[in-house]
């Protein structure tokens, strides 16, 4: 199928199921969806489109840093987190990386893109795929110039908790990497300053963190990302090298708004820690699956018995549920898959169809 979940479109074309009707748990959204003040908004500015956007975005800019506590000087806007993680690996042109795998896809292609060798850092299906922050530190001291750790890690749901983030930066001090620490799923997660790297910003400036806009605010099809760091130098470079107008006319209306509704948020992070819950509890009963805990707003799931995730798949969609195939992840294979939390109802509903599959 595709390399990335949320391919509707190709699901459409191959399988026949209008894309409307798609029920997608492969990518991981907010189920609250877009923000409705946004909505009515964007209703009434779309004569923007014909205008080139604001190539300095001012409110976009200062919005964001004071969501997030953040100097503004020390963040770069981009299409998307994925423009900006292909962006840092072109500029910083590593020779060598390691990346905690199984993870995000574009870590490994951007990395080969900027002409850098991969190395892999396993997580084991034994430990819950939680990485060993012994094994880590040893294995970033054979050398590498940049690490990277995606936090809470996509596709597993685990995240490592900031106290050990800060025993990795101490090591990757003493051996000159950078940290590259990709926290898009983040502001999911309930009690998000215990895992954050934010709080080592200021004192580390190999760390930077990448964070996507699309997921919590539900704007995939908007693009919208951030870059944190206090290598200002870098950021230059990094700003220097962007094209222009990477942030469109509706992205930085977005941010106009998206960032005064504290209700959203904290709205967003009570459904998905029930709902996770709901998942993970209906999911554990079924002998036939396992299901990993995680922090945030998806899940892994493995299945048991003799059934592949392609079957499984195939079977969904005849009641228009989309899974996210887990296979083409480094060290998984046919027999995982991944499904976002949504609301109440579409969750009942894949539970029910899973375990009409699989019981
Ligand atoms: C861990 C992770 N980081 C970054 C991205 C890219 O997000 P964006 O839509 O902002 O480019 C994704 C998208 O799936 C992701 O899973």
């Amino acid at each position: 199928m595709s390399n990335h979940g949320g391919n509707i479109y190709k699901i459409e074309r191959e399988f026949g199921v209008k894309k409307e009707e798609i029920i997608d748990f492969s990518s991981n959204i907010n189920p609250l969806g877009v923000n409705k003040r946004f909505v009515k908004l964007l209703r009434k500015n779309t004569g923007d489109v014909a205008r080139y956007p604001d190539p300095d975005y001012p409110d976009l800019k200062n919005k964001t840093a004071s969501f997030y506590e953040i100097n503004p000087d020390f963040t770069i806007h981009g299409n998307g987190a994925t423009e900006i993680l292909s962006l840092y690996f072109r500029i910083t042109s590593p020779k060598t990386a390691l990346v905690v795998s199984p993870s995000f896809l574009e870590y490994e292609r951007s990395l080969s893109i900027a002409g850098a060798r991969t190395a892999y850092f396993r997580l084991t299906e034994n430990s819950g795929f939680n990485p060993d922050i012994e094994n880590l530190t040893a294995e970033i001291r054979k050398g590498y110039d940049v690490i990277v750790v995606c936090n809470p890690n996509n596709p597993t749901g685990t995240a490592i908790k900031a106290a050990d983030i800060g025993k990795i930066l101490l090591e990757t001090k003493k051996t000159g990497a950078a940290l590259f620490i990709d926290e898009s799923f983040m502001d999911f997660v309930d009690g998000r300053s215990s895992y954050s790297a934010k709080k080592f910003i200021d004192e580390f400036p190999g760390l930077f963190i990448l964070k996507s806009l699309t997921k919590f605010f539900a704007l995939p099809g908007l693009r919208l990302g951030l870059g944190i760091c206090s290598d200002t130098a870098l950021l230059e470079k990094m700003k220097a090298a962007i094209d222009p107008w990477s942030i469109n006319c509706f992205a930085d209306l977005a941010g106009k708004v998206i960032f005064d509704d504290p209700g959203y948020v904290k709205k967003t992070i009570e459904l998905v820690s029930r709902q996770r819950e709901f998942i993970f509890d209906a999911i554990y009963k079924n002998k036939n699956l396992k299901i990993f805990p995680s922090v945030c707003n998806f899940h892994l799931v493995k299945i048991l018995n003799g059934m592949t995730v392609p079957g499984l798949q195939s079977e969904l969609l005849k009641d228009n549920i989309l899974i996210r195939d887990c296979s083409n992840f480094k060290f998984l294979d046919d027999k995982f898959f991944r499904i976002a939390v949504k609301d109440k109802k579409e969750n009942e509903f894949i539970v029910k169809k899973l375990s009409k599959y699989l019981s």
